[in-house]
């Protein structure tokens, strides 16, 4: 993640990509936090075999949020998965479930915590003795005991997973694809707080798995229920709110989506950035940070040293050349338009002060970020040669 940018004047900073939940800012974070990690971290083994998977991580997530967790073979995911699910013993850290600790849980409170929690893990663990019918009515059996009640239930479910003909199926009759709809339908019929999903996708064809998906949806929304889904199937990215990726057990990035589109389409309506690839489009508005400022505000000063480049979302600036007086304007510049590059590229203190005329939204993109992202586009390159040659004129 970026540091914020070290602007001379303040500004107001928002972050795009960042840790803090919008879907929890404010007041009403207890109420609205379903699930809440601070600190977390794993080990398993002992002496030589010791090896630490989670370091010291941080997530929350809302009440009816769909979260997608991403990031390569062994990094953790599938061992954090199974902390939040009270599958394992928290050894370090917290893990709070709405408002309840899991650190310090008895094996039996554990029990009870997952009550709430439906599970689509890889290996779906069916009953193979049972029926599709009675390995979903399973999942009802703590809490109901009406029987007709709990098979009607188990078969609506098992109907909303497309598997109505197949209700007295046992496993092995079963595709692996239909199995893995079992054993969805397992895990939402008794209407869970939380769904944790490990690659539920995987085994089934783009129409099931888009099924699936639109049912978890379904769920998070009117039911309010919190769905965390590790997947590197990238055709269900579209129904997250927020995309987090884990890398060698730790969360190092958390995206709220809809505000990483919206900055996206910003950015390429600029010619500068039309040229990237959206991968690296989407990469440099994860990057970037939101700064409002006020009429008059100082964005830079003259001879300050160069740390951002700016892009301007909405309002104007004003570019001011000082010459020991008042100061002359020699540009105004408002929406798409660009500054701040010049010091970036050459090394050299800033060149003139520029200041908000109007309330102001600017972009910030860090020196080492903006650098990066001019290696990687030759449109950019192109462009920003462009303007500094016809700066010099
Ligand atoms: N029970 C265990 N005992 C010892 N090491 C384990 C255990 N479970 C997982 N690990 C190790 O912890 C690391 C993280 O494993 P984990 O299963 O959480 O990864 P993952 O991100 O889910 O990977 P994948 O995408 O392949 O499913 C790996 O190095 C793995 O070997
Ligand atoms: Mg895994």
């Amino acid at each position: 993640m970026s540091q914020p940018p070290r602007s001379s004047a303040g500004g107001r900073h928002a972050s795009l990509a960042t840790r803090e939940n919008p879907a929890l800012r404010g007041a009403g974070f207890q109420d609205n936090c379903a699930i809440c990690i601070r600190g977390l971290c794993q080990t398993f083994g002992e002496g030589e075999l010791k090896k630490q998977v989670l370091f010291d991580n941080e997530l929350d997530l809302a009440r009816g949020e769909i979260v997608i967790m991403t990031g390569p073979s062994g990094s953790g995911k599938t061992t954090l998965l199974t902390l939040i699910g009270a599958l394992r013993t928290v050894q370090q850290g917290s893990i709070s479930i709405r408002g309840r600790e899991l650190w310090g849980l008895s094996s039996s409170q554990l029990v009870d915590v997952r009550r709430n929690i439906g599970f689509i893990f890889q290996a779906h663990n069916l009953f193979t003795s049972l029926s599709a019918l009675q390995n979903v009515r399973m999942a009802l059996e703590l809490k109901e005991s009406d029987r007709a009640e709990m098979d009607r239930r188990a078969e609506e479910m098992l109907r909303a997973v497309g598997l109505g003909h197949r209700i007295h199926y046992k496993p092995q009759q079963l595709s692996g694809g239909q199995r893995q709809r079992v054993a969805i339908a397992r895990a939402l019929v008794h209407v869970p707080q939380i769904i944790l999903a490990d690659e539920p996708t995987a085994a089934l064809d783009k129409q099931s798995g888009r099924d699936v998906v639109n049912l978890l949806k379904k769920f998070a929304k009117e039911q309010g229920t919190t769905i965390l889904i590790v997947t590197h199937d990238n055709r269900i990215l579209d129904v997250a709110d927020r995309i987090v990726n884990m890398v060698d057990g730790r969360i190092i990035s958390d995206v709220v989506v809809s505000e990483s589109q919206a900055i996206c389409e910003f950015l390429r309506r600029v010619p500068l950035f039309n040229g990237l690839l959206p991968d690296t489009l989407t990469k440099v508005a994860d990057q970037m940070e939101l700064v409002e400022y006020k009429p008059s505000e100082v964005i830079f000063r003259q001879g300050d040293a160069g740390d951002n480049f700016y892009l301007i979302r909405s309002g104007e600036a004003e570019v001011v050349f000082e010459d020991g007086g008042p100061g002359k304007v020699v540009a105004t510049l408002d929406e798409g338009k660009f500054f701040g590059e010049m010091a970036l590229e050459t090394g050299e203190p800033r060149k003139a002060t520029v200041r908000a005329k109007t309330d102001l939204t600017l972009c910030a993109l860090d020196k080492e970020e903006y650098l990066a992202v001019k290696t990687a586009s030759a449109t950019f390159k192109e462009e920003i040669s462009k303007v500094l040659f016809e700066r010099q004129r």
